[in-house]
């Protein structure tokens, strides 16, 4: 009997759950094909970060649309949109130009903070033929005066902001630092989102002692770091609407096998296939199909939260009670 791998996420038939996540690795045509012919289901395109979207252009792009309303005379008076090859202007051939090569979806991704103008750019995205647009916030709230109920409004505002733009679904990437990430999740998705992305992995930046010098630090991630987004799918899973994206830690079978059990509905690699090549899909996507066929599952469809909290016979297991649990049981030679 063969498994059925197909998935659906954002309302998109995926031919399986594994998904090539934002990284260098999706920036360009031929390295997005080498992603599809390794197998990937869709890909999601590096970010277009809110700073890259020229104040220039996004001034000219406002006043292009007032000036419709103009009469010939008046809109003379308006600047040209500049046809130099700006960083959204080369987003958006790269958006056209994956499109034209692949046949997988092509989910594009725009990084920001300020709810604004700017956002009005996913229209662009979505005219040049996103199959979806990934919203990536990355807002860190490092002033005292910045209460955490400020930073969830911005959060909204700014999925409201993109969402009203397009008619393609869009998926919310976020970190996982909310007091209550439940219910963050939930506005979110009343605020417009298909789709949670969870979770943005923050590079920490760290001291180099022997220059004295803050850096930036960029390490790729090990399954360890897969719980969290195991842990917070298992969770939301059943109990929001939007579909669900793991993220963070996936690099075998088995990790990609255990985040479809808590519930998700596709898991993006980045580290894995950046690690060990984009045919590193192929050893992923046989492995699932290897172990569900084992264990005489039929389908992707039916094993997915199959041990979400919602499903699984002991939902405290999610919660605090393990954590005692854990640290009563811990033992070391030393203690
Ligand atoms: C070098 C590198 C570049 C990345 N660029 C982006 C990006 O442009 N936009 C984004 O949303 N995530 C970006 N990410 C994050 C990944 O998409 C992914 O969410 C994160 O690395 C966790 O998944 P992993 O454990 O499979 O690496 C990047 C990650 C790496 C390692």
């Amino acid at each position: 009997m063969t498994v059925d791998l197909r998935t659906r996420y954002l309302g998109l038939e995926l031919a399986h759950p594994v998904v090539a996540s934002a990284s260098p690795l999706t920036g360009s045509v031929d390295s997005l094909k080498r992603l599809q012919d390794a197998g990937v289901s869709a890909v999601v395109l590096p970010s277009l970060f809110e700073e890259q979207i020229e104040h220039e252009e996004m001034a000219a792009h406002d006043l292009m649309l007032y000036g419709a309303e103009l009469s010939p005379e008046a809109r003379g008076f308006f600047p040209e949109i500049p046809q130099s090859s700006s960083g959204s202007d080369k987003y958006l051939k790269l958006i056209a130009d994956a499109k034209s090569a692949l046949s997988v979806p092509v989910i594009a991704s725009l990084n920001g903070y300020t709810p604004g103008g700017w956002t009005s750019i996913a229209r662009q995205f979505q005219d040049a033929g996103a199959d979806a647009i990934e919203l990536n916030v990355y807002f860190l709230a490092a002033s005292v005066d910045d209460s955490s109920a400020d930073v969830e409004k911005r959060y909204v505002d700014l999925v409201e902001s993109v969402t009203r733009q397009v008619g393609v679904p869009v998926a919310v990437k976020v970190a996982p630092y909310f007091s209550a990430m439940a219910n963050m999740a939930a506005r979110l998705t009343n605020a417009g989102a298909a789709g949670l992305v969870l979770f943005n992995r923050f590079m920490q930046p760290d001291i180099l002692l022997d220059e004295l010098e803050v850096a930036p630090h960029l390490v790729l991630s090990s399954s360890d770091e897969l719980r969290l987004a195991l842990r917070w799918i298992a969770i939301l899973r059943g109990r929001v609407e939007a579909s669900l994206a793991a993220t963070g830690g996936a690099h075998t079978p088995d990790d990609v096998l255990k985040l479809l059990l808590a519930g998700a509905d596709c898991v993006m690699l980045a580290s894995s296939l950046l690690a060990r090549g984009p045919s590193h899909v192929g050893t992923i996507v046989e492995g699932i199909r290897r172990w569900m066929t084992e264990r005489d599952y039929v389908s992707v469809e039916q094993m997915k939260g199959s041990l979400s909290q919602q499903s699984c016979p002991d939902p405290d297991a999610f919660e605090r009670a393990n954590y005692m649990k854990a640290l009563k049981s811990y033992t070391s030679e030393f203690v």
